[in-house]
């Protein structure tokens, strides 16, 4: 049966210009192997501002409904096997950038797109982590496989006040790491130093503009969320068989550097993709996540708004201006 729901809708007119702003939007019926959710919370991230700019290196085509995090109750499982009323989740790399997403009532997605919510998470802790938290988790994960372990030295986090900054402060530091966090925001040293940070570096610590191929080495591990030059700094001041995990790009997508941290230190930099992670590593992550990795505190970092508050929101993350994590209510 086809229904209405609110939703945030992002459009571009005849002259080109595009809108973001909350509207209505009418469901077709569940098409075969498509389960129907009601929303109950989604998250703002990074790419969530991006789609709802209509930047085209995210979305392909307008009108889209962004939103890349959703999670709420199954309403129709159809073939799915999903139980109506079961708590999901939904993550697909398609889900509020090519296919409509998580800032509406109600979501219909493929069936493979949905899973159970893992024990112990709530709809809003599970969107209060979001893919921001699946990132930072993602990204440890990738140091451990690469031997990355407390007893080797500090390791550094760019972005720190980020969403996938901070869940990453957190996890290192819970893991027992001594974390690095570089910030722009001065005033935030407190607040990350209460999420687990040792000590707190400037963004003009971490951005060296000298043609030196290797500065000193000073890291075992990182998690870079930002690029452009300040990964390429970290590259060329991590420690001998360091790694480097790189998922972002809000300080630029380009990265100039030498292969010599490589060929001379043995670095590794590891890429992170969420979007295409196999489905059973990210269910894997997840359970860590819901369990000896879970993040303590969760209402410390949210910030919980509506669809009406969600424009001011996203002008915010664009300006580099959010710390933590906005959850949103739907
Ligand atoms: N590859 C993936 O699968 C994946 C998944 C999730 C996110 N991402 C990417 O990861 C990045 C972070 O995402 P997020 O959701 O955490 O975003 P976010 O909440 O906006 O955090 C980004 C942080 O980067 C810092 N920053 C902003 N502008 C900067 C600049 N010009 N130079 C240096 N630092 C700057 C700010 O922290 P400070 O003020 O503390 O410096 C800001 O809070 C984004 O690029 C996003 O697209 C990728």
């Amino acid at each position: 049966m086809a229904t209405k729901s609110r939703c945030m809708w992002v459009s571009q007119d005849d002259a080109g210009a595009i809108s973001c702003h909350p509207s209505e939007f009418e469901w077709p019926d569940l098409p075969e192997g498509h389960v129907r959710i009601r929303v109950h919370y989604s998250s703002l991230n990074y790419k969530d501002a991006l789609a709802a700019s209509g930047h085209p290196g995210v979305v392909r085509q307008l009108p889209i409904i962004p939103g890349i995090d959703a999670a709420g109750e199954v309403l129709q499982g159809g073939t799915s096997g999903l139980a109506e009323g079961a708590s999901v989740m939904v993550a697909h790399a398609e889900f509020g950038t090519q296919v409509h997403g998580g800032y509406s009532e109600i979501v219909q997605v493929p069936s493979g797109w949905v899973f159970p919510l893992p024990e112990n998470l709530s709809p809003r802790d599970a969107m209060a982590i979001g893919t921001a938290g699946f990132t930072a988790a993602q990204s440890v994960d990738e140091l451990q496989r690469h031997s990355v372990w407390p007893d080797q030295g500090p390791v550094v986090v760019t972005g720190a006040t980020g969403g996938v900054g901070v869940f990453a402060v957190k996890l290192l530091a819970k893991l027992g790491f001594e974390v690095h966090a570089v910030t722009g925001k001065a005033d935030k040293a407190g607040w990350l130093k209460s999420n687990g940070a040792a000590e707190i570096l400037t963004r003009a610590d971490v951005d060296d503009t000298s043609d030196r191929p290797l500065l000193s080495s000073r890291w075992a591990g990182a998690v870079d969320t930002v690029g452009g030059n300040m990964l390429a700094t970290v590259l060329r001041g991590a420690k001998p068989f360091s790694c480097v995990t790189a998922c972002g790009l809000v300080a630029g997508h380009e990265l100039n550097l030498t292969v010599y941290p490589f060929i001379l230190r043995g670095v590794t930099l590891q890429g992170v993709d969420t979007a295409n992670i196999p489905v059973e590593r990210r269910r894997e992550i997840w359970q860590r996540i819901a369990t000896d990795w879970s993040f303590d505190n969760l209402d410390a970092l949210v910030t919980e708004v509506d669809l009406d508050g969600l424009g001011g929101a996203i002008e915010s993350i664009l300006q580099g201006q959010v710390a933590g994590r906005v959850v949103v209510r739907i």
